[in-house]
This record gives structure tokens, C-alpha cells and sequence, in this order.
């Protein structure tokens, strides 16, 4: 099934390329040699044009927290498309999905909808600034956060960049302005003293500090409590903002992962679950720090954001409805079942005697093919032959009809089942030997 260069995927990926710069519009989606084209998504399932049936364990990389085509969703979206997809007007359903974030986490007491986490990240930024009028942001080495310049800085750092003695600003796409380097400063994920002795040095030009609390490069494991005490200890000393993209990790819990770790940021940035499925970013924090969003009597606000489909009905009504539908007690079930997976994955090395390890938190899970602890940056180096792999396994595994992301990433929805997982722990028994033989 899969690759098949004879496969209607294969020749689709032909055809894009002639039209499609870089032959598709979302280059963290590419598998090699082809990437899949679906003819359908529903439940926990997805089917490519040539008809073979696939688990999506990645579910649009994290975003569909009720798998596919959720019923409650597909009605509700139905409903407003024929009253109105997009307008320049306001829509109840705005208010409505406002008040259900607020209710939920202590620190929203304002938000404000976008349409991705790259502009949630973007805003959060913004506001920051607009409201401790510095420029200088603080973010962790390696970390993703979607590609607003300042946002990918140092993104993809490495071992070659390792050996300075502090993370270094590196450009992450060619081109990016020397001024936007200058701007970020990098710290490192999950090392409070080296983290505490750089934002010193900084503190007085810092609008934020910017954290993802449990990045995927990371295995999706929650950071460190010590490490994120300094981070807001620091921020509290020196009157800087405490940022959280939560656009991934708001998936953790009812309140997501800051209702888990205790730690209350000034400002949120989301996407990805909120959305129900459709395109979505917000930003919510502090009402004094959101009023920079606040137009005075002449129409002028600190920070002016438009957006033509901010807020759009639609996907505020599919928000609604994923978010509706996923009370605390759902949460809890869903991270049981990620619990359960990382067991089941876990109990496939232990019992082949292969060094591997399952990382995660919640309904996120990383298949790893080593056992080194992951807590800093330079953990993820992989070894010799690892990333090969790596591939190779995600690639069989698309061929046993089980769908993870890059790097073996995976992530569960309320319609993931424990046969699901057991499954792809079948899959996984069959194929390491042999991969893990050519590491
Ligand atoms: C942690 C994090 N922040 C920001 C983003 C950007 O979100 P979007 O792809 O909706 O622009 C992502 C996307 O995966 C993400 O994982």
C-alpha cells in the first residue's frame, strides 16, 4: 500500500508539483517519497484516493480533538453555513465561545479570536510589547511556535550551535531580518540557573517570555515545575509578561496545561482544539493586559488587529461544539487512554529488549528509538542512524495502515479506542526488529 509509485497519491504529487510551489501548501505535512491524498475523514479514520483505510493517530497535527466529521460539529457548521459563513458583522456564537474559555481557565478574563496559532503566537507578542512598550522577547532554543519571525528563531538549532555558551539567535528561514534576531533572546528549555543568568542580563529590554509548556521536539513532555517557577519568578522581578503557547498543550486538560502545572500566565496563546476543526487562533490573558486591543473615543487602539475572518461563525460554532463536548470528565478520558497507550507502546520495547522509550502527557504520546532521558535541548541530538529509522518505521507503519507524524508523533481524540492503540502496538511489535537491526 504504501509507497506505491503507482498509487493515484503518487501521480497527484506529479500534478501538484507543476502547479504547487514546493507541490503543496504545507511543508510539516510532506512524508517521503509521496505524501497521501485523502478521499475521506471520518471518526478516527481517514481513506486516500486509492481507497486504503488508515488510523489517523495525528489528527490534523493535534487539532481535531473529536477525530473527524464529529457529528455535533458537522451540525452545527451546517446550520451556519446557511446562515451566513463570513461577515462583517459580530456573531453571538463569538460571545458564546468567549465565555466558555473564561469560565474554564483563571487567567482568561479577555480573548481574542484569529485565525491560526502562527497569528495567536504573533499577538501574544504583540500585546506584550504594545503593553510594556519593550521589544526584546525571550523564547526556549528549538522550540516551535509557529513561523511569525520572531516566533521561529532558533527553531531549528542544533548540535553544530550548541557549543557556544549561550543558545544563540539563529535565522531560521533565509532572509530573516538581522533586526529580528537582535530581538529574541534564547534561553534554554528546562535549565533554570543558565535560563535565569541570561533573562537577567536582558530583563530591562524584555516584553516576554514565551514558553511552550510541553513541546513535541521535547517527546511532549510537561516542563519541568522548577524550571517554569524561575521563568515566572523572573518575569514577576522584572515586570515581563509570562507567555504560554498553549496552542498544542490547551489539548492537556479542561484548563489546559496551566490549569495542570499551577502557573497562571499573563497572556495565552491558542489554536487548535478551539477551533473545532477550522481554522483558529486566540489570545486571552489579564483584562489590563488585553486592553491594549481597546480603541479610544478617536477609534485608536495600542495594538490595532484586524483580520477578515476573525471570529468567523463558523468556526466559532464548531469551537463551541468541540469545546462543549468536552467537559472535564471527557478530558479525563482521554488522557486515561493516552496513559494506556504510552504503556502499550512502552511494553513493545520492554518485551523485544529494544531500546526505545514512549514520551508524553495526555492524549500526546512520541515513539522514540532510544532511551536517553529527554529534558534538554541537546537530549534530542539524535544518534547515529535514529532519524533514518525513524522514517523508516513511520513509513511501515503508514503501510500497516496506522498515520503518526513527523518524528513518530502521535495524538489521541474522543474517538480513539484502546483497540485503536492495541493495533498499532501489534504493527510496531512486527516491525522493529527490523528497523532498530539497520540503526
Ligand atoms: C506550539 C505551537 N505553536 C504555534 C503553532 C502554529 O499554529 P498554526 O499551525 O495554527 O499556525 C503550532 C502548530 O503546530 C504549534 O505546535
Amino acid at each position: 500500500m504504501f509507497p506505491d509509485s503507482n498509487s493515484r497519491s503518487a501521480q497527484l504529487n506529479e500534478r501538484a508539483s507543476l502547479v504547487l510551489a514546493g507541490g503543496s501548501s504545507r511543508s510539516t505535512i510532506r512524508t517521503k517519497p509521496y505524501t497521501l491524498y485523502l478521499k475521506e475523514a471520518v471518526g478516527a479514520e481517514v481513506v486516500d484516493v486509492d481507497g486504503n483505510r488508515i488510523v489517523d493517530f495525528i489528527n490534523n497535527y493535534t487539532s481535531l480533538i473529536h477525530g473527524h466529521a464529529y457529528p455535533p460539529i458537522v451540525e452545527a457548521v451546517k446550520k451556519q453555513l446557511v446562515d451566513g459563513s463570513a461577515f462583517s458583522f459580530c456573531h453571538e456564537s463569538e460571545i458564546q465561545l468567549a465565555e466558555l474559555l473564561c469560565d474554564r481557565v483563571d487567567a482568561f478574563e479577555r480573548i481574542r479570536f484569529m485565525n491560526s496559532g502562527t497569528e495567536a503566537v504573533m499577538n501574544a507578542i504583540k500585546a506584550a510589547r504594545a503593553f510594556t512598550g519593550r521589544a526584546k522577547i525571550a523564547k526556549c532554543d528549538g522550540i516551535y511556535h509557529g513561523s511569525y519571525d520572531y516566533a521561529e528563531v532558533s527553531l531549528s538549532s542544533g548540535p553544530d550551535d550548541w557549543s557556544a555558551e549561550d543558545p544563540v539567535a539563529k535565522a531560521y528561514s533565509r532572509g530573516t531580518p538581522q533586526g529580528a534576531l537582535d530581538d529574541v533572546v534564547v534561553i534554554p528549555f528546562n535549565e533554570p540557573q543558565h535560563a535565569q543568568r541570561i533573562l537577567e542580563r536582558h530583563a530591562d529590554e524584555l516584553s516576554c517570555i514565551m514558553i511552550d509548556t510541553s513541546p513535541m521536539r521535547m517527546g511532549s513532555n510537561l516542563v519541568r515545575q522548577e524550571y517554569l517557577a524561575t521563568l515566572s519568578d523572573v518575569a514577576q522581578k522584572h515586570g515581563i509578561l509570562l507567555v504560554f503557547d498553549e496552542v498544542i498543550s490547551f489539548r492537556l486538560g479542561y484548563a489546559g496545561s496551566q490549569g495542570l502545572l499551577g502557573v497562571s500566565p499573563d497572556i495565552t496563546a491558542l489554536g487548535k482544539i478551539m477551533g473545532g476543526g477550522f481554522p483558529v487562533g486566540a489570545v486571552a490573558g489579564r483584562a489590563d493586559v488585553m486592553s491594549v486591543f481597546d480603541a479610544d473615543s478617536d477609534g485608536v487602539a495600542p495594538l490595532p488587529h484586524g483580520g477578515t475572518f476573525n471570529a468567523n461563525p463558523i468556526t466559532m460554532v464548531a469551537g463551541l461544539a468541540a469545546m462543549t463536548d468536552m467537559p472535564r470528565a471527557a478530558f479525563d478520558d482521554l488522557n486515561a487512554l493516552g496513559e494506556r497507550t504510552r504503556e502499550v507502546l512502552t511494553e513493545v520495547f520492554v518485551d523485544l529488549g529494544i531500546a526505545g522509550q514512549v514520551t508524553g502527557e495526555g492524549s500526546l504520546f512520541r515513539i522514540h528509538l532510544h532511551d536517553r532521558p529527554i529534558v534538554t535541548i541537546q537530549d534530542t541530538a539524535p544518534g547515529s542512524g535514529e532519524l533514518t529509522a525513524t522514517v523508516e518505521l513511520r513509513s511501515q507503519l503508514i503501510d500497516d495502515g496506522f498515520f503518526l507524524g513527523a518524528g513518530l508523533m502521535g495524538c489521541l481524540s474522543t474517538v480513539s479506542t484502546p483497540d485503536h492503540v492495541e493495533r498499532l502496538a501489534g504493527a510496531l511489535r512486527s516491525r522493529l526488529p527490523d528497523v532498530v537491526r539497520a540503526l
